[in-house]
């Protein structure tokens, strides 16, 4: 059993504590994940979130359940309750899968589980290499939602990238959309460029299309919860929005993602189930900081978490194991790289 530390999740002798990530920026709380009960929540009321992470998360969680002394039915109901926990990221489903497709056993569940998270970090430093080329000294970059540490076991996908960018000396600039409604780029993406020194602002989502229009932006970089066969790809809502945008004003966008998110089984952007949630979180807004709804308690709200954007918004997809090219919409060898 190994010690497995994380920006928000630790992991050592079967003992799991959670970084409450509702709480950030200004609360840093870490919660101990006793049940998968507690897990279930967690990942259900975004404590825990990011695609790579609530995949690791959930293999995590099964590991303490199998070290606890859960019997194979229980494991099993467990798992199957931790994969629909939420609906969209493919990543939640691919950790569950490898962690029921072989005879149950305690050391076989908490190998597998530890694998998942270490092969994460390992996939985070991958993509970080392969798109940081993409980034030149003196850029500003905009990005969208949280898809750095707190989204993943390792220094993140689009974040990460990032990070390896202004690690490597150049000197860079972050523009970040707030993410309504939940605001992960206002609270947890800010936080972590606070943290590494990165010099950034922060806009509101609606801003986006004035600062491309001022030249402002030489590059978008995004995270995916789930990409489609044909390179379609799920993510945070507001997405295709600067998806749109960045092909008007002629600014590169990337999606940058692990194979543990692309879904050959979903053919298009048309397969992928897209989480709805909850009025209240358009109606107003909630935090740490308390909770105030402005919209009339009754009226019609439409909360999908996620957005599709189509493959023929996307510049370059880049993925871990190699940075597919989009030409005149068109996707050269996606599917032959996985
Ligand atoms: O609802 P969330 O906060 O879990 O959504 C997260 C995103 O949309 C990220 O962009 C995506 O998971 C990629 S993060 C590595």
């Amino acid at each position: 059993m190994k010690n497995l530390n994380a920006l928000s999740i630790r992991y050592s002798e079967g003992e799991l504590w959670i970084l409450d990530q509702t709480l950030l920026p200004h609360k840093e709380v870490w919660i101990e994940i006793k049940k998968t009960e507690d897990m279930i929540e967690a990942i259900k009321k975004l404590k825990v979130r990011g695609a790579p992470l609530i995949g690791v998360a959930a293999a995590l969680a099964l590991a303490k359940l199998a070290t606890d002394g859960a019997n194979e039915s229980e494991f099993l109901r467990a798992a199957k309750e931790l994969r629909d926990s939420r609906p969209t990221a493919v990543n939640l489903m691919y950790a569950i899968d490898q962690l029921i497709k072989f005879d149950y056993s305690v050391e076989a569940v908490v190998a597998k589980a530890e694998q998942l998270f270490l092969e994460d970090v390992d996939l985070c430093e991958r993509m970080a290499r392969n798109g940081e080329k993409f980034i030149s000294d003196g850029d500003n970059i905009l990005t969208h939602c949280n898809t750095g540490g707190l989204a993943t076991a390792g220094i993140g996908t689009a974040l990460g990238v990032i990070k390896k960018a202004f690690d490597s000396g150049k000197k860079i600039h972050v523009y970040v959309d707030e993410t309504r409604p939940l605001l992960q780029g206002g609270r947890l993406t800010t936080w972590e460029l606070e943290n590494y020194g990165i010099p950034y602002t922060l806009i509101c989502d609606n801003m986006a299309a004035n600062i491309m229009a001022q030249g402002k932006i030489n590059s978008i970089f995004v995270g995916a919860d789930r990409i489609a066969a044909n390179g379609d790809f799920a993510n945070k809502t507001g997405t295709y929005n600067l998806a749109v945008l960045a092909k008007y004003h002629g600014v590169p966008f990337y999606c940058v993602a692990p194979y543990t998110t692309i879904d050959f089984e979903c053919v298009s952007g048309d397969d992928i189930p897209i989480e709805m949630r909850e009025s209240s979180e358009v109606r107003g807004v909630k935090g740490n900081f308390g909770q105030i709804e402005w919209a009339p308690k009754g009226g019609s709200v439409y909360n999908p978490a996620f957005d599709v954007t189509p493959k023929k918004l996307v510049t370059a997809w880049i993925l871990d194991r190699s940075v597919e090219v989009s030409t005149e919409g068109k996707l050269v060898n996606f599917v032959k790289s996985k």
